[in-house]
């Protein structure tokens, strides 16, 4: 049987493109120092532009209290497909219902692709966890440049995707994987241990007026933030899919690493379809196994939607 002294935190980097939902998923995160060793944040273009997913990197650091955790700019467009972005759900700067300004710390000096290559090419084998809550350019690009830094890399827990539920870009694509199919593609030829955590999960784990109350009831500042970004956040989604309330996508995927028991899927064979045309930046998720290939990715279904609202309400009234 386990016990304490065999716990070890997660070595982790995110990669992120902030946003909402990336902000709250940062705060969660960095609210988790028992669990987490947060390394570093590299962020990457995707819901709005590299200069303001890096701004709002370095806000939610701030708001987190977590200073010491540097911030790496990366990559300012996708690996060959055009750009594309989500100002229309995530707001103008990207960060919707709460004041966003310049925050007091810079970013690191040198750049996310960088620092992916030297920190995962000097790891210990498979000991670092990547939190990939955007497009995946920035760990694809690394690759490309230094294939053997797989070696340093425990697992990527992937937002994005969609099979069961459809797409919220197209019919067919999630945003993340619609924005750099080929990057998801490197990462996934990589052969590196992934977790997905899909749409098909993310539209299960639903705000409510009652979970965005028991935020707004923390009553501390990080309480404050998240009620006001969520409540803004989530009326697009609801509206769009007749939701009784909305998803906190890469959230879940800080709650997984910290609860994975909230959590339910299969290991699948997965592809991804990088083919110009209407399925473009589709994932098929071989849920049955009709394929016969082999199924390394660890695909998430289902989710306790309350067990997480808990978490993440427990996380927050650590922060100030
Ligand atoms: C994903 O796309 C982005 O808009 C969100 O931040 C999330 O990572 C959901 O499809
Ligand atoms: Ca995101």
């Amino acid at each position: 049987m386990a016990n304490a002294a065999d716990f070890q935190p997660v070595d982790l980097i995110i990669d992120t493109d902030p946003g909402a939902d990336d902000v709250v998923a940062l705060l969660m995160a960095m609210a988790s120092r028992d669990e987490l060793k947060l390394r570093a944040i590299t962020t990457v273009a995707g819901n709005v532009r590299l200069d303001k997913t890096s701004r709002n990197a370095r806000l939610a650091r701030e708001w987190g209290g977590r200073q010491e955790v540097p911030v790496y700019a990366g990559a300012p467009r996708p690996l060959v497909r055009t750009p594309i972005y989500a100002e229309n759900v995530h707001g103008a700067e990207g960060l919707p219902g709460v004041p966003v300004y310049e925050p007091a710390a810079p970013l690191a000096a040198g750049n996310a692709v960088d620092y992916l290559v030297e920190t995962l090419g000097s790891a210990e084998p498979q000991s670092i966890t990547i939190a990939m809550l955007g497009p995946q350019t920035n760990l694809a690009l690394a690759l490309i440049k230094a294939p053997e830094i797989v070696h340093g890399i425990n697992q990527v827990v992937v937002m994005g995707g969609a099979h069961f539920n459809g797409g919220n870009i197209t019919p067919v694509a999630e945003f993340n994987l619609f924005a750099d199919p080929h990057a998801a593609q490197v990462v996934l030829d990589s052969g590196v241990r992934l977790v997905y955590v899909p749409l098909d999960v993310t539209h299960k784990v639903l705000t409510s007026e009652a979970r965005l109350a028991q935020i707004a009831a923390l009553g501390n500042r990080a309480g404050q933030l998240v009620h006001g970004i969520l409540d803004e956040y989530v009326k697009a989604d609801m509206l769009h899919y007749g939701l009784p309330g909305g998803p906190v996508h890469d959230a879940s995927v800080i709650a997984w690493l910290l609860r994975p028991r909230l959590f339910s899927g299969r290991e699948v064979h997965l592809s991804i379809d990088t083919r110009e045309g209407p399925t473009f930046g589709q994932t098929i998720a071989d849920w049955y196994g009709k394929t016969g290939l082999p199924s390394r990715v660890l695909w998430l279904q289902d989710g306790d939607a309350q067990g997480f609202f808990d978490l993440l309400s427990e996380r927050l009234a650590r922060l100030a």
